[in-house]
């Protein structure tokens, strides 16, 4: 579980203190998928990586897991990062001077124990990628980039993966192969999901969206109860 509490990030510019999150509370469940919308300029890319422990609040605090990581030193927090959190770009962010299997296996090398080759070449196997295993970025599509970055993203198993517009830059074919790939790491493998997005459609399949405007949350919807779930327990009360 996530849990903002109060968080404020604020930007010093001269004498000016310009505010970018103005106070968010928020408790994300294990397991949960949610979607993060609002206007450009909104503060959605500074929670995320706040959330995502890539940026320290000016004010407030962040847990997870019963952490607080809202006051860690930046090698401790590397290694959270490392073992909780699978990041997607909207920009891919490979690195150009080495391979996709190679990328894929940078984070499995610094974070976990043993030889990650199997899993990584699994991984670009399962996102379509098993014949480029040893092209470089530039040699490349966006969409394979993208689908190098997300192997990457889960190759040490996260148990949450948080991505920033992931199809921002893609071409819809490529967009929902992307999308189907985040959202199958939710519902198989059971991470959560935090996924910032200006997609109307995508953020309707979240189990919750939240709706940010001038850095505070003006929106945050329950999550959805499956039909399911209400059986259930209708026949468990009965
Ligand atoms: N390092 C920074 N310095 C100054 N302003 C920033 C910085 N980072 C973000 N901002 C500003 O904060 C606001 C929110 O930015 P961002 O979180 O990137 O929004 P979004 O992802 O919703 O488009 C924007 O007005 C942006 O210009
Ligand atoms: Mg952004």
């Amino acid at each position: 579980m996530i849990e903002v509490r109060d968080v404020k990030r604020w930007i010093q510019n001269g004498s000016r203190r310009v505010d970018i999150l103005k106070g968010i509370s928020l408790r994300i469940p294990a397991g949960q998928f949610i979607a993060i919308v609002g206007a450009s300029g909104s503060g959605k890319s500074t929670l995320l990586g706040l959330l995502a422990g890539l940026d320290t609040p000016s004010e407030g605090e962040i847990w997870l897991d019963g952490t607080p990581i809202h006051n860690l030193a930046e090698e401790d927090l590397a290694a959270v990062r490392g073992r909780k959190i699978g990041f997607v770009f909207q920009s891919y962010q490979l690195i150009s001077t080495l391979t996709a299997l190679e990328n894929v296996l940078l984070p499995f090398e610094l974070n976990v124990e043993g030889n990650g080759l199997k899993q990584a070449r699994a991984l670009l196997e399962a996102v379509g990628l098993g014949e480029r295993t040893d092209h470089y970025p530039v040699q490349l599509s966006g969409g394979e980039q993208q689908r190098v970055a997300l192997a990457r993203a889960f190759v040490v198993n996260p148990p949450i993966v948080m991505a920033d517009e992931p199809t921002g830059n893609l071409d819809s074919a490529n967009g929902r192969l992307v999308l189907d790939l985040l959202l199958e790491r939710n519902s198989h493998a059971g991470a959560t999901l935090v996924l910032v997005t200006h997609d109307p459609e995508i953020a309707a399949r979240a189990d919750r969206k939240i709706v940010l405007k001038d850095g505070v949350i003006i929106e945050d919807t329950l999550p959805a109860v499956p039909v399911e779930a209400l059986v259930q327990n209708e026949e468990g009360n009965g």
